[in-house]
């Protein structure tokens, strides 16, 4: 019999580590849901994520992070984490995306990682904000930054093979969106609005059996960077364009080198090949269950994806928050 080819051994997938780290994060910042206090919830799911990253074994720097060292004493942008053994990564984080969302006990706060090879995440330097679009693998050859919106909400019921009152778009509730709000509703498409949490947003725009269409506006470049990490693994399409907020950040990101009018794809964002993200709800949503605390136990979701593999897992846990406390020498007590 001749011989196939040679068959390559399933090798360690990093996200399955991964997720531990998101529900650790999620499990500290839901228990500050409704409390009012975004920057307790943060720092409640950075201690944690902190704390579990440390158990991977790998040689990783953080690129996109919690902002630079002398503003955050943990997961700043450059911290080197890990035991310095392989892989040799990139980590992007977004402890609690949604920290409003997180301290109002409104819906789909997260706790996000993305892991990546070495240099293959993008780093948006001074650029805080992008424009954004992004839809899924259907419709993602009719995304355009430069189409006025309404022609695009037009070519993608086309595509739908319905009409443009049928498609929706997500969008950040913003004043700087007013006139868009307005083209998108003249155009007889509907909004959904939202206070927050453009990653949720994009993960529910590429999804294929989503009521939502299409992502649209200018959000956090850290976010960009991370929903382009989990496209890799869900497919679709994001395209975004850096923004600068005024003459000065425009001025440093131009003597930086960075090109203001170029169209990023999520590949621009994100070029590894193999890519692990893992997502974690903090308050109920469309794309995953927040943390639900039952007695002596909490439930947890996860969203967990390999790129290479093209495999997304939904992970559901069940914690037992004596014994986590216990295992930890009393630090999980702060996030179970
Ligand atoms: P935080 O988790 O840092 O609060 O960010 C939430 C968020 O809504 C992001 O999802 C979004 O990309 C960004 O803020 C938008 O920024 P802004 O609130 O400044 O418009």
């Amino acid at each position: 019999m001749a011989a196939g080819p040679p068959q390559a051994k399933p090798d360690r997938n990093l996200a399955l580590e991964l997720v531990r780290v998101t529900e650790a994060a999620a499990l500290a910042a839901a228990r500050w849901v409704g409390r009012g206090d975004k920057i307790a919830a943060d720092g409640a799911a950075v201690d944690a994520m902190r704390f579990v990253l440390d158990s991977v074994a790998m040689d990783g720097t953080v690129v996109i992070g919690e902002g630079e060292k002398d503003e955050a004493p943990m997961l700043f942008n450059g911290e080197r984490i890990g035991d310095g053994t392989p892989p040799v990564v990139d980590i992007a984080v977004d402890p609690l995306e949604g920290t409003r969302l997180c301290a109002l006990g409104m819906p789909s706060a997260l706790a996000v990682i993305a892991l990546a090879e070495r240099g293959s995440m993008f780093d948006p330097g001074p650029c805080v904000y992008m424009e954004k679009i992004a839809g899924a693998e259907e419709i993602a050859d009719l995304l355009d930054l430069d189409r006025p919106l309404p022609e695009t909400l037009k070519l993608i019921a086309e595509r739908k093979g319905g009409s443009v009152g049928d498609v929706i778009v997500v969008m950040l509730d913003r004043p700087r969106h007013e006139e868009a709000i307005r083209e998108v509703r003249e155009a007889g498409a509907r909004i959904r609005l939202i206070t927050d949490g453009d990653v949720s947003a994009a993960l529910l725009a590429v999804s294929e059996r989503s009521p939502v269409d299409l992502l649209w506006g200018i959000g956090g470049t850290p976010e960009g960077v991370l929903s382009a990490a989990a496209l890799k693994s869900m497919g679709g399409q994001l395209l975004g364009r850096l923004w600068p907020r005024n003459d000065e950040e425009r001025s440093a990101a131009i003597d930086a080198g960075y090109d203001l009018d170029r169209v990023l794809t999520a590949d621009d964002l994100c070029s590894g090949e193999d890519v692990f993200f893992s997502a974690t709800g903090v308050t109920d949503g469309d794309v995953l269950q927040g943390v639900r605390y039952r007695g002596k136990g909490a439930t947890t979701e996860s969203l967990v994806m390999r790129s290479r593999s093209g495999t997304v897992r939904r992970i559901q846990a069940t914690h037992d928050r004596a014994k986590l406390s216990e295992i930890s020498g009393g630090v999980a007590d702060r996030f179970g």
